[in-house]
């Protein structure tokens, strides 16, 4: 039988492409979306490169701490999970905020995938040696190190909230890592670079994502922004299947595989203490582990 893998936001971009690569390596892979027609065709491509059993669409909107508690549920009622690739992330033009009131680049980009992983901790642990491989992005090197509070002080930026969620991520995947050490459970950070997604031509051609210095120079920051996210997602999904599958990682946690699927040093703030202590506070008290939760979800 086929080892399970499940990537979120695998029905489009570089997700589809990070699925596509894992059910190329004999995975039975899953892929979590909203959208069900997406969904179908998602599965379609996978299904024509896969080596292990068929893939299959879940539906889920990762931006409602409630649905993500009901896919963890429905996914550890499966059994042992080898993969978990949270590949969820958005950016925003303007401040939105999801369901549970909370801004949307923060719930997206951080407490969502945090939630999954907490709960589905146990099933990976069972299938160990397994590996989460969590989504990141360079955008963390503009985002302000201020965790006090969902929202950083000042205007909203779609470009610095997004990259500020993603570093909240990023502390908290190295502090994973170094939580689970000697579980089995491998934990690694997938930065992809850049391609061009829905996401990407959806915000990045709006100076109101970028603070207003940097609008000054918006002619320069656009076009760099356009360079760095020209490239194909199957190129840019290349690090996240590497950081599931390479053998060359075995043993190794707590490491970030960059673009062309290469080791890169973690940015620094990243690893920050009070940034850790910070992030998880926030996170604790926003999406809640308690039994209660557990057990009416489960
Ligand atoms: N593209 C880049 O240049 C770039 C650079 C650095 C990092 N990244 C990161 O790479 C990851 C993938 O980015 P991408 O550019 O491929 O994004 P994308 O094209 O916007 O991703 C599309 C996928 O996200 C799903 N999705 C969106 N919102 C969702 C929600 N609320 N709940 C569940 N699924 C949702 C979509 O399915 P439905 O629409 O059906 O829900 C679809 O499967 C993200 O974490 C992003 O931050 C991207």
């Amino acid at each position: 039988m086929s080892e399970r893998a499940v990537v979120t936001a695998g029905t489009g971009g570089i997700g589809l492409e990070t699925a596509k690569g894992l059910a190329r390596h004999g995975f039975t892979v899953t892929v979590v979306g909203r959208d069900a027609e997406r969904g179908t065709s998602a599965v379609t491509e996978i299904a024509a490169v896969a080596t292990g059993a068929a893939p299959r669409f879940v539906a889920a909107d990762l931006a409602s701490l409630d649905q993500v508690r009901a896919l963890a549920a429905r996914l550890a009622a499966e059994g042992p999970l080898k993969v978990l690739v949270n590949n969820v992330g958005a950016m925003f033009t303007h401040r939105r905020s999801t369901v549970d009131g909370i801004e949307s680049s923060f719930a997206l980009n951080h407490l969502s995938p945090y939630l999954l992983t907490e709960l589905l901790l146990d099933r990976l642990r069972e299938a160990g040696p397994s590996r989460i491989v969590n989504v990141t992005s360079a955008a963390v090197k503009a985002a302000r190190r201020t965790f006090d509070a969902v929202e950083p002080p000042g205007g909203y930026y779609g470009f610095h909230w997004y990259g500020r969620a993603k570093l909240a991520h990023l502390a908290y995947t190295l502090h994973l890592a170094d939580r689970l050490r000697g579980t089995g459970v491998a934990v690694f950070a997938a930065d992809p670079g850049g391609a061009a997604t829905s996401m990407t031509d959806g915000t990045m051609t709006s100076p109101e994502i970028v603070s207003p210095p940097l609008r000054l120079l918006w002619p320069l920051v656009r076009r760099t922004f356009a360079r760095a996210t020209a490239g194909p997602a199957s190129v840019a999904a290349a690090p996240s299947v590497f950081a599931a599958t390479d053998a060359s990682l075995e043993g190794r946690t707590g490491v970030l595989i960059g673009p062309g699927a290469r080791r890169v040093p973690v940015f620094r703030g990243a690893d920050d203490p009070r940034t850790v202590e910070k992030v998880l506070e926030l996170s604790r008290r926003l999406a809640p582990l308690d039994d209660g939760h557990r057990a009416r979800h489960a």
